[in-house]
Formats: C-alpha cells, structure tokens, sequence
C-alpha cells in the first residue's frame, strides 16, 4: 500500500485552516483507492535547530541529535508522497516547516554535482520513488506578489516530481459563514485529489480554478478591515 506522509506546519495544529484544503484533497486520494495516510503536526514533534556541523554528510546519515527528526526520517524514506501543509508566513515556509527542512540533511552526502545549470549534493539516500507535494494557504486575496519565494524555494528543494497547490483567503475556510464559497472550493479540491491519486498530476485548468480568490480581492479585504 502506498503510504502517504502530511507534515502540518500551522502552528494551529488540527484547526489550520489550511488543512482544510489539504484534508479536502486526502478525501479525494481516498476515493481512488486505499492508502496509509499519516498526518504530523509538526508544532507536536520536538525538533531541534540543525547546528551546521555536516556531521550527518559525512558519517553516512545520523544527525548528532537524537530527537523527533529520527523517526520523521524513516518515515520519509518509507514514504511515497510527502505532502507539506503550511500557512505562508512572511513570504515563505513557517518555522516549523523550515526546521524540519533543515534537517532533512542527513539524506544527503557532501558531493556536489551540477544538475540542471546549478549545483546540488547527491544524496546518500535515493528518494527516486518520492514524491513531494507543498499546499500552502495565507491571508492575503492575492496569490501575485506574495506566494513566490515560498514556490520558488519549494522548487528548488525539491525538483523533478513536485506538485504545488497555494491558495489565498484561506481563513475562510474556518469561517462557518464563508460555507457557500468555501464548500464549492473544497468539492474542486477533493477532485484534484482524485485525479492526482489516479494520473500523478492535475490538470491546469482545475489547478488554476483552486488557486483563484474565492470572492473578488476588494470584498475580501474589506470584510477582514471589518466592514
Ligand atoms: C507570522 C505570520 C506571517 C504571515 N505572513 C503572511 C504573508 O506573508 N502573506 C500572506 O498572505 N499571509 C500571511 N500570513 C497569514 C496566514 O498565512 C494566514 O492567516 C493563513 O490562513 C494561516 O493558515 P493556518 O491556519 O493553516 O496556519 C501570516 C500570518 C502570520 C501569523
């Protein structure tokens, strides 16, 4: 059974919203069929700082501490699709997630190889069967101008295989009043994760209707300035 490992980087825990999407999409990847679905919340886990001694590249993957991030990385290797959820926070991954990132080192030797016009280390563990997902919601109606260190970093992290799903106005997905918009959004969601689970992709027109505001950028803005 192919597993699936959730790394929520809200600091809110269970009451992200933008777990909301990403529970959405999970509810559409189980319709296609039977998966082993493990949700961290990573704010739960104590992980600590990478302290930079590249001990971890050079002594063939253990990391000098011995905390969460051990079992995170056997989870990872296990794994076949790693979907990180996360608010966007100043431009970029929260810290939570950054941490973790961070110590995702170990995977990696201290060989670097040019790949692509840029340079990368190899890794000491081959990942070739993972694939990596990043749903990332934030505050702002506008997707312009506020999500693209966040995607170009992803990118960069993790090349090849990964699919990227950003959605603004996400706080509407904890608003109760906000249903009659917000359910119609999540039905979209929940048919990517069926079409993703079924063809490892989504199409662009239902990838563009997901990432759109969900009502038009002035509402939106003033409803959160209270009126
Ligand atoms: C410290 C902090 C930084 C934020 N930075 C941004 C930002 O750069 N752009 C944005 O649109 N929203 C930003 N937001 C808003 C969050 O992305 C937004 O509230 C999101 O819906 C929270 O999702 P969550 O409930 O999954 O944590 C920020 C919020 C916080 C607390």
């Amino acid at each position: 059974m192919k597993k699936i490992l959730v790394f929520n980087g809200s600091p809110k825990g269970d009451k992200s919203d933008t777990m909301h999407i990403t529970r959405a999409f999970l509810d559409g990847i189980k319709d296609a069929g039977n998966y082993d679905i493990h949700i961290v919340n990573v704010i739960d886990k104590h992980i600590e700082f990478c302290r930079g001694c590249f001990s971890c590249m050079r002594n063939g993957g253990t990391c000098i501490h011995d905390d969460d991030m051990r079992d995170v990385l056997t989870e990872i290797k296990e794994g076949n699709l790693i979907i990180f959820s996360y608010p966007l926070y100043a431009y970029g991954m929260p810290a939570s997630i950054k941490v973790l990132v961070d110590r995702l080192l170990p995977l990696t030797s201290m060989e670097m190889r040019e790949v692509d016009g840029r340079y990368r280390h190899v890794g000491q563990t081959d990942l070739s069967k993972l694939k990596f997902m990043m749903i990332c919601g934030c505050g702002f109606p506008n997707s312009r101008k506020n999500f693209e260190p966040a995607v170009s970093q992803f990118k960069l992290l993790f090349p090849g295989d990964s699919t990227i799903i950003t959605v603004p106005e996400c706080p509407m997905f904890n608003a109760p009043e906000a249903a009659s918009v917000t359910g119609p959004r999540l039905e979209l969601v929940k048919k990517a994760g069926k079409e993703y689970a079924m063809t490892d992709s989504i199409s662009i027109d239902l990838l563009e209707n997901i990432i759109s505001p969900m009502i038009p950028e002035d509402v939106y803005a003033k409803i959160v300035n209270g009126g």
